[in-house]
């Protein structure tokens, strides 16, 4: 088989492993007891505050463990709207965000908040501009997502945060940054988000643990009530092995990722071309020149991207239709709608996505299969 969905989830890196079995199984406590057990624990959750921090430039107060990236979106725009709701009733965000942004931010909606959604331009990137036009004097929030999960394209988070800042001073902003630690190099401060959300499965870490960045001194309410775990920001005991396994990952994809970002950009641009000089007529969805180095989403005219996507399976190949989290849904992605494709291109799009492990030998595997599975899916539809 060959791996090319490192969007949906990636395997697990060895040093993440190696924690992960660490904290399953010898040092099992609760990181809330004070007897040894329990210390052991919290010491592993502590260690992997300080790596999950210092991977994003953060300082480990500002760092909150969720159940993963959804959660943590969730936490940040709702225990926004509760805690500011207040001070103004309207939110701020790009038509093209994760379903875990837009239907947190439809909740506030639902609340009485008033939302505007900002369009994406065709080449996936949302113009700062915008933004500024956007925000008002009771605009408490922005939520706008750093690397776009379909497509990759990274958005120029520093100029949509000065943007937002300049239109009114006290809007708070948020990013969904969960395909972005990893694929680039994340420094929140740099960036100057109020709030960022991470997810350790992306990342080589376990799927169901995730993180909330929260400046220091930004106000966020609990969604989660209970024993006042996470400095009352998120009750509930800790997956203290998904913990300590996110902390290792988030270390590992910080040393690694200019390295990794250069050959995945080789192996990208290889699998580009092969694609090109194979079906001359497939559209590249988003923009090339601001887009993670492993991220290769394409439309081919007059196909079915379901069928396509079976036909690779069958032949050993593992790649995406529109978003894995909508598994199930075959409406057409609402990404590539935003991004103003056809419905009929938008379904006729698959998502490559390259990671830690690819190599040669996948991006020769597709290529070898896609001429075939591209005939036969354009027959199909
Ligand atoms: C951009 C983005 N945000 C949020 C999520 C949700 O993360 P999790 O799977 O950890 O809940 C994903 C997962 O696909 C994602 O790609």
């Amino acid at each position: 088989m060959h791996y090319l969905d490192h969007a949906a989830t990636t395997p697990i890196v060895p040093e993440a492993k190696a924690a992960l079995l660490a904290f399953l199984d010898g040092d099992f406590g609760n990181p809330a007891s004070v007897h040894a057990y329990g210390r052991a624990a919290r010491r592993g959750v502590e260690d992997a505050r300080e790596q999950v921090a210092a991977a994003i430039g953060a300082s480990p107060a500002e760092i909150t463990f969720t159940a993963g990236g959804t959660e943590a979106d969730n936490l940040a725009i709702k225990g926004v709207g509760t805690k500011l709701g207040g001070n103004g009733n309207h939110v701020v965000t790009s038509a093209f965000e994760h379903h875990a942004v837009l239907h947190s931010v439809e909740h506030l909606q639902d609340g009485g908040f008033q939302v505007t959604v900002v369009e994406v331009g065709s080449d996936g990137l949302v113009d700062p501009r915008r933004i500024g036009d956007a925000v008002r004097r009771d605009t408490i929030l922005v939520s706008v997502m750093a690397v776009n999960n379909e497509i990759g394209t990274v958005q120029d988070m520093a100029a949509i945060v000065a943007a937002a800042k300049d239109a009114n001073r006290s809007t708070l902003v948020h990013s969904d940054a969960v395909q972005a630690l990893g694929n680039i190099p994340v420094d929140v401060h740099r960036l100057g988000v109020d709030l960022a959300s991470f997810s350790a499965h992306k990342l080589g870490g376990a799927k169901g643990v995730g993180a909330l960045f929260v400046r220091s001194g930004v106000p966020v309410a609990a969604q989660l009530h209970g024993g006042g775990h996470e400095r009352g920001l998120r009750s509930g005991t800790l997956n203290t092995p998904g913990v300590a396994a996110f902390g290792a990952a988030a270390e590992v994809a910080a040393e690694e990722v200019h390295a990794k970002s250069e050959r995945l950009l080789k192996l990208r641009d290889r699998l580009l071309e092969g694609v090109r000089a194979a079906v001359p007529d497939v559209v590249v969805n988003g923009t090339l020149d601001a887009r993670v180095p492993g991220n290769l989403n394409v439309s081919f005219p007059g196909a079915s991207g379901e069928t396509l996507l079976l036909l690779l399976d069958a032949a050993g190949i593992a790649c995406s239709s529109g978003s894995a989290c909508q598994s199930g849904a075959l409406d057409p992605s609402h990404v590539l709608l935003a991004i103003g494709l056809p419905p009929r291109l938008a379904d006729a799009s698959i998502r490559f996505s390259l990671g830690r492990a690819s190599s040669e030998e996948d991006v020769r595997a597709v290529l070898d299969a896609l001429p075939e599975a591209v005939e036969r899916a354009r027959k199909a539809a």
